[in-house]
């Protein structure tokens, strides 16, 4: 069988993966992604539904963002409850203007697969890619089941234990910590929807109610470390949800609960996120816990910076000679110093809505009395709320590398064919 080819193999079509081969192929490189999941399953996967207001406006610069804008709701406040009182965090407002979106993950994955073969390109479903090594010449070359993929640059846009963060030798390994408790994970129906994010800082443990859709919302409830979802039937998940999130008069009840988890919560980041010719994006390079909503944000991220540095890169080689790497050194310096500062902004929050482990009752009140202090400060005007509200709710812009003037296209889609 004659090995297939493409200048940039990709790995997996979550949100990182999709926004870079639809990036890539607007400046004529062709991309072949491959995704291990059937297409049905991908786009039934429930994750995540917050997104930051630079990923939205990125999105819509590449034309990506129509039904999402038409269909999404924008959120602008949320509110932090400690000890019987319910602080409003007008983050829209403290930061000057700069809102999330809530669009489920899982219609953000399909907008992006339609949009991408409406444009002509194709993905392989249910492909997965078993192994990544370098030829000879260094050039990646991907094992799948329907044979060889020979490619110029493979990224893995897969998830934390990813085939191509494998290949590196080290495996992408770096600094992690392990939280000392997990949070239960709920999708339940409702019957009005979410306004606002909730979180709930409790002396019994943590717990956050997240918009979805109209009917369902996501609900989250601090366990310890190593719970299973066994322990938790449909009833004591509701009746705890209601005791810790507090009982406002319009507040949504969870009603059926559609599906159940536990997340062990960690933190991760790869020392690399380069190694040659192979590149990592999104939760294959690093894992960030859910507080604060940055998991999906910052593999857009990623996915938007790396297709600037893979598109420089090509048209540096012009037209067959090597690039030397410059670009995708300058991608591995700018996204594992912005993975560092995402997992400072969640580690900070999840400190402000837990309270340390191992806390005797009686010291609760005290420690709880100082979170309230500190949810207050984010709350008021001044310069630590407007930090929290600007990092909070993703202000700022993501490196567009979408829109080219027709000669640049032109000379990179030569030099991507030309290998
Ligand atoms: C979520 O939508 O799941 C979510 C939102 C905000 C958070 C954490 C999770 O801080």
């Amino acid at each position: 069988m004659t090995p297939r080819t493409a200048t940039v193999a990709i790995v997996g079509a979550g949100p990182a993966g999709l926004v870079l081969a639809h990036a890539l192929r607007r400046a004529g490189v062709d991309a072949a992604v491959h995704e291990r999941l059937s297409r049905a399953e991908l786009e039934a996967t429930a994750r995540a539904g917050v997104l930051e207001h630079r990923v939205v406006e990125y999105l819509r610069a590449l034309g990506l963002a129509d039904r999402l804008a038409a269909e999404g709701e924008r959120h602008g406040r949320c509110e932090i409850s400690c000890l019987g009182e319910r602080v409003v965090v007008d983050y829209g407002a403290l930061s000057g203007g700069v809102r999330h979106w809530v669009y489920p993950q899982q219609l953000l994955v399909r907008d992006l697969i339609a949009a991408y073969e409406r444009d002509g390109g194709t993905i392989a479903f249910g492909s997965p890619v078993l192994a990544v090594a370098p030829d000879r010449a260094g050039h990646p070359v991907l094992r799948t089941a329907g044979g060889e993929l020979r490619a110029r640059y493979a990224v893995g846009c897969d998830g934390a234990r990813g085939v191509v963060a494998a290949a590196f030798p080290d495996g992408a390994a770096g600094p992690e910590r392990r939280y000392p408790y997990d949070w239960l994970t709920v999708l339940a129906r409702i019957d009005r929807p979410v306004a606002a994010v909730r979180y709930a800082v409790h002396a019994d443990g943590y717990a956050g109610m997240m918009p979805r859709t109209a009917d369902v919302g996501r609900f989250y409830l601090e366990v310890p470390a190593g719970e299973r979802v066994e322990g938790w039937p449909p009833d004591r998940i509701r009746a705890e949800l209601v005791r810790r999130l507090g009982r406002g008069g319009g507040d949504p009840r969870p009603g059926e609960l559609l599906e159940t988890g536990v997340l062990r919560m960690r933190g991760r980041v790869a020392r690399r996120m380069r190694h040659g010719r192979l590149l990592l994006a999104g939760d294959a390079a690093h894992t960030v816990t859910p507080s604060g909503a940055k998991g999906l944000n910052s593999a857009v991220a990623d996915a938007a910076d790396l297709a600037g540095a893979l598109l420089a890169e090509l048209r540096a080689q012009g037209g067959g000679g090597e690039g030397g790497g410059a670009a995708l050194e300058g991608y591995q310096e700018r996204r594992l110093a912005a993975a560092w500062r995402t997992q400072e902004f969640s580690d900070r929050l999840l400190d402000l809505l837990h309270l340390p482990a191992g806390l005797p009752p009686e010291q609760r009140e005290f420690a709880l009395r100082l979170r309230l202090e500190r949810i207050r400060r984010i709350a008021r005007p001044g310069p630590e709320a407007a930090e929290f509200a600007r990092a909070y709710a993703g202000a700022g812009e993501l490196p567009a590398a979408g829109v080219w003037p027709p000669a640049q296209r032109a000379a990179v889609a030569s030099c991507a064919t030309g290998r």
